[in-house]
């Protein structure tokens, strides 16, 4: 099938277990945009590089190799190597975050993205996903939940991977990740004119895909 569905929102609204739901049941392939940036952020921490580094980062993005695997979890890899589990810390969402405002790092992937959505078939989530890698998908989605909503479940998600974390110094990192991904010049996040809002607050993410797919064109 080459239908194409959209997912923009911030950090922890749930786009990644919802697109995996729609991409399971339309057979769909997913693409984690974010998991891309994060792979990249990785690779720039190794180089030595930190948030400022935008332009020495696009140079490395230039050589670097990512690939998206099919499977439970969808596997990220890096140059070869298997960086799925390294990719998910608080540390590296930050500095995917802060390098991902360089319209040069954004290039880079960007070209890569859209050349998957060019394929059909997709479901792709991330910041910029209804905006500018699938302008014209066939359904474009924004799915929100409030800050502390967010917060709440980002803690969850970190306690049971063993990882203790204070609330409300969580909730600082989530609101100012999200003010930058937000505000940023480029290709901020945004809910594009003709996007479905989807508040996904208290609601298990299987009926948050059912209330996504009811607005989905008959084909
Ligand atoms: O979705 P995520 O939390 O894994 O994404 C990590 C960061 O990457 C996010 O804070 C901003 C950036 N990002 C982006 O700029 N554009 C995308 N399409 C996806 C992620």
């Amino acid at each position: 099938m080459r239908l194409v569905i959209a997912i923009d929102g911030p950090a922890g609204a749930g786009k990644s277990t919802v697109a995996k739901i729609l991409a399971r049941r339309l057979g769909l392939r997913y693409l984690d945009t974010g998991a891309m940036y994060r792979a990249l952020a990785l690779k720039a921490q190794r180089e030595g590089l930190g948030p400022e580094d935008g332009p020495e980062t696009a140079v490395l993005a230039e050589g670097t190799r990512i690939d998206l695997l099919e499977g439970d979890p969808p596997r990220v890899i890096l140059d070869g190597e298997d960086v799925t589990t390294l990719i998910r810390t608080p540390e590296i969402g930050e500095l995917a975050s802060a390098l991902s405002a360089f319209p040069e790092v954004r290039a880079c992937l960007v070209r890569q993205q859209q050349a998957v959505v060019a394929e059909g078939g997709v479901t792709l989530e991330g910041r910029d996903a209804t905006t500018v890698l699938a302008p014209h998908a066939d359904l474009k989605v924004f799915l929100t939940a409030s800050l502390e909503e967010r917060v709440r479940r980002r803690k969850a998600e970190l306690d049971a991977k063993g990882l203790t974390v204070d609330y409300a110094e969580l909730l600082r990192q989530v609101a100012e990740r999200d003010h930058r991904d937000y505000t940023r010049e480029t290709s901020p996040l945004q809910v594009a004119p003709d996007a479905v809002v989807v508040e996904s607050f208290g609601i298990d993410p299987e009926t948050v895909a059912d209330r996504i797919l009811d607005h989905l064109p008959r084909l």
